[in-house]
C-alpha cells in the first residue's frame, strides 16, 4: 500500500508533463515572423528550406541550425519534418548530417545552406543538393552538395561536392567573352569598367577550369522531368542555370548565365500559366532587402527583370517584409495557388530565424505578396 501510494506521487508530475506536452495546441492559421511550434512545441529548426510533396504528405527539408544550448557541432546538418497541412509539421529528425570526421569535407564546422530535395522518378531514389562550404573558409569554396537515399526522411548518403560546370561554357556565351583577357586584378572593383567586365564574363573565364562558383541556391524540376540547379555564381554577380542529368546526381554541362552582374540570390522558381517565375534578393548578407521578380518564357529563355513583387508600405517593400525568399512552394489540391516560403534571418542565433510564409497573389498575370499577420489556405483560391 505504501509503496503504491509513493509510486503515484512521483508519477503525478510526469504524467501532468505528459500530458502538457501531448496536447500542444494544434497550429489553425500560418503566422508570418512569429514562433512556429511543430508537434512537439518547439519552433521548427529548418531554414533556408524546401518542400517537396509525395505520398499525400510534404516534407520540408532545410538547415538545421544548432541552439544556444546544443555545443555539438556533429548534431549539424539537414532537417526533415511532415505535415499534412502544411501547418502542423511532425520532426522527422536529421536527414542529413555532418561526418564526424576529419577526413571528410562535411565535417563539423562545415556550413550546409538552402538544402533542396527531389523525387527521380526513373531511379526511385530522393536526391538533396545543398551549398557547402568548408570549415575554416568562411563562403570562399562556393561548393554544391549532393546526397542521395532511398527513403524521403532519410538518412541520406553524402556523394560529393563541387563546383559545376568545369571546363564548360554557357550556352548564351558570346564567342568574343571567351577570348577577352582583361582579369580582375586588372580592374577597380565595383568601378564600371569592372561591372561591365563581369557582365562579359570575367569570372566565369577565372573559373572556367575549376568549375563555376554555386552559392545560394534552389533546384527546379519542369514539367518533363528536367532539373535544373540554379546558383548563384561569379562572385554572387550572376546566376547559373545548370541542366542536372537525368538521375539528378550529376551536371550535364548545358547551362546559362541569368541576368549578368544584377547581383541576385536566393533564387526561388515556380511554373504558371504557361511561364517561369523567379523571385531572388540582392545580396546583403543575413540583411533583409527588396525582392525582385524576374520571367520567361523558356525555362533556358530570356529572364527578365520585371520589378519588385512586394505589395505593402515603401518601408516593408525594401526589405522584402523583413525576409529572404528560399522557395515558391505549390499547394496541393488547388489550382495555380502558391505559398511565398522565405526566411527572416536571426544570424546571432540561426535557430531562431523566423519562417515568412505569404499566399502568392496575382496582379496583371504576375504574382504580388502582401502582408498577412494571420492567414490560412482559403486564401488561395
Ligand atoms: C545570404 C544567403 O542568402 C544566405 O543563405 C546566407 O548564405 C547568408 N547570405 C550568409 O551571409
Amino acid at each position: 500500500m505504501r509503496n503504491h501510494n509513493k509510486r503515484s506521487i512521483i508519477s503525478l508530475p510526469i504524467l501532468f508533463f505528459c500530458i502538457i506536452a501531448n496536447c500542444q495546441d494544434l497550429n489553425h492559421s500560418f503566422k508570418p515572423g512569429q514562433i512556429w511550434p511543430d508537434t512537439q512545441g518547439k519552433h521548427i529548426n529548418a531554414h533556408g528550406g524546401g518542400i517537396i510533396y509525395f505520398n499525400d504528405t510534404y516534407y520540408w527539408f532545410g538547415e538545421y541550425r544548432l541552439t544556444r544550448l546544443e555545443k555539438d557541432k556533429s548534431r549539424y546538418g539537414v532537417s526533415c519534418y511532415s505535415s499534412k497541412d502544411l501547418l502542423n509539421w511532425k520532426n522527422e529528425g536529421l536527414a542529413l548530417k555532418v561526418i564526424n570526421d576529419t577526413a571528410s569535407i562535411l565535417n563539423p564546422g562545415c556550413v550546409i545552406e538552402r538544402p533542396k530535395v527531389i523525387y527521380n522518378k526513373k531511379t526511385g531514389k530522393f536526391v538533396m543538393w545543398f551549398h557547402h562550404e568548408l570549415k575554416g573558409q568562411g563562403y570562399k569554396a562556393a561548393l554544391t552538395g549532393v546526397a542521395v537515399s532511398n527513403n524521403i526522411t532519410g538518412p541520406y548518403k553524402y556523394i560529393r561536392s563541387l563546383r559545376p560546370n568545369a571546363g564548360v561554357w554557357p550556352l548564351n556565351f558570346p564567342e568574343e567573352y571567351k577570348k577577352a583577357t582583361v582579369k580582375d586584378s586588372d580592374l577597380k572593383n565595383g568601378s564600371d569598367e569592372w561591372k561591365l567586365a563581369v557582365r562579359e564574363g570575367l569570372f566565369i573565364r577565372r573559373d572556367f577550369e575549376g568549375g563555376q562558383m554555386a552559392r545560394d541556391m534552389t533546384i527546379f524540376v519542369d514539367k518533363d522531368g528536367k532539373a535544373y540547379h540554379v546558383h548563384a555564381a561569379e562572385e554572387n554577380m550572376t546566376l547559373h542555370f545548370s541542366e542536372l542529368t537525368d538521375d539528378y546526381l550529376d551536371f550535364t554541362g548545358r547551362y546559362i548565365r541569368v541576368l549578368p552582374g544584377e547581383s541576385n540570390e536566393a533564387p526561388a522558381i515556380f511554373f504558371s500559366k504557361g511561364r517561369y517565375f523567379m523571385f531572388t534578393s540582392g545580396t546583403t548578407g543575413w540583411k533583409p532587402n527588396a525582392a525582385r521578380l524576374a520571367v520567361a518564357n523558356k525555362i533556358f529563355g530570356e529572364w527578365k527583370s520585371v520589378g519588385n513583387p512586394c505589395r505593402g508600405t515603401e518601408d516593408e517593400n525594401k526589405i522584402a517584409f523583413g525576409s529572404q525568399s528560399t522557395q515558391i512552394l505549390p499547394v496541393n489540391g488547388k489550382k495555380n495557388a502558391f505559398i511565398y516560403m522565405g526566411d527572416r534571418w536571426i544570424p546571432e542565433n540561426l535557430a531562431d530565424s523566423r519562417h515568412i510564409w505569404l499566399p502568392v497573389e496575382w496582379e496583371n498575370g504576375n504574382p504580388v505578396i502582401k502582408w498577412y499577420p494571420n492567414w490560412n489556405l482559403s486564401k488561395l483560391k
